[in-house]
């Protein structure tokens, strides 16, 4: 027998009991962000507001323009919000200073890009460390630490392979990896299968679910209906402003990776 708290977590009966509501990964509050160009203000973000609890593993849709990148970017503390509140946990970032958002920045969030974002000079082990290098850690301790996350993202036979001797799913591997590195608060994702096959797609997918199972957040933006119903919540974005943000059910979410398995398994016979 199971029971549903107030996120719509389904505990066993036999697992110790919540003593309250799960902790806040990120809470936004009325986030508005304007881009002032030369003869126009461009409103990217109209007081957009939502909560991400611990453990959550969010998929944000909309159509292209709608802010979703620009979302993920502050969440990222990639970009400053121009109104609004913006916490990590029980931090607001929304006020903070370049050079505290480039810290939190490496060392708390994983950022997964579409492009992947790799440095085409350095091996695979050397592009996963690169965010403890910005924390002046390089010493042998950071290294094995990047060979465990290589060889978790099944990567552990290309330690030094160069980004160019690598295929795109196995870029965006070591981009996960990399994301992983600094043992992030969450991992943020923007479209990051938009650019690879369907095989590879399910691969980094079951890399995000086995990630989300062990209780990281997962906040990721895609166009893929697919992609999306193997988050637990879709939050949409249309014009700026929250859309709709509805939870998907774990039989969808079941049915979804079933349908993944089958299609690589098919297309996998056929090769
Ligand atoms: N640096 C910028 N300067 C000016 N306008 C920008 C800037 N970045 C984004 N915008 C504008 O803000 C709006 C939202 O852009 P954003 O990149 O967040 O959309 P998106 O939902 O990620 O779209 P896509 O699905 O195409 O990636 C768009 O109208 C875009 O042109
Ligand atoms: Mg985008």
């Amino acid at each position: 027998m199971s029971v549903t708290d107030a996120y719509g977590t389904t505990e066993s009966q036999n697992s110790p009991k919540p003593t309250g509501p799960r902790r806040l990964a990120t809470s936004i509050r009325d986030l508005t962000k304007e881009y002032v160009l030369k003869s126009e203000t461009v409103r990217a973000l109209r007081g957009v507001s939502f909560d991400v609890p611990e453990g959550d593993y969010v998929a944000i849709m909309g159509p292209s323009g709608s802010g979703k990148s620009t979302l993920l970017n502050m969440l990222g503390c990639l970009d400053k919000p121009t109104a609004g509140s913006l916490c990590l946990g029980d931090d607001d970032i929304s006020k903070m200073t370049d050079d505290q958002l480039a810290d939190i920045r490496s060392q708390r969030i994983g950022f997964v890009f579409q492009s992947y974002n790799l440095i085409q000079q350095l091996s695979v082990v050397e592009n996963i460390q690169v965010p403890l290098y910005y924390q002046g850690k390089l010493g042998p301790k950071e290294r094995q630490r990047a060979i465990e996350l290589a060889t978790r993202v099944g990567l552990g036979d290309r330690l030094d392979h160069r980004p160019n001797q690598l295929s795109g799913g196995q870029q965006q591997r070591v981009a996960i990896a990399r994301s992983l590195v600094n043992d992030p608060f969450f991992v943020l994702a923007d479209e990051p299968t938009g650019n690879l096959d369907s095989i590879t797609t399910d691969e980094i997918l079951a890399i995000f679910d086995q990630l989300n199972e062990e209780g990281r957040t997962i906040i990721l933006v895609t166009h893929e209906d697919d992609v999306a119903l193997r988050a637990k919540r879709i939050v949409r974005l249309k014009d700026g402003m929250l859309h709709t943000d509805e939870p998907v059910a774990e039989s969808d979410r079941e049915a979804m990776r079933e349908r993944h398995a089958r299609a690589v398994a098919e297309l996998r016979a056929r090769e």
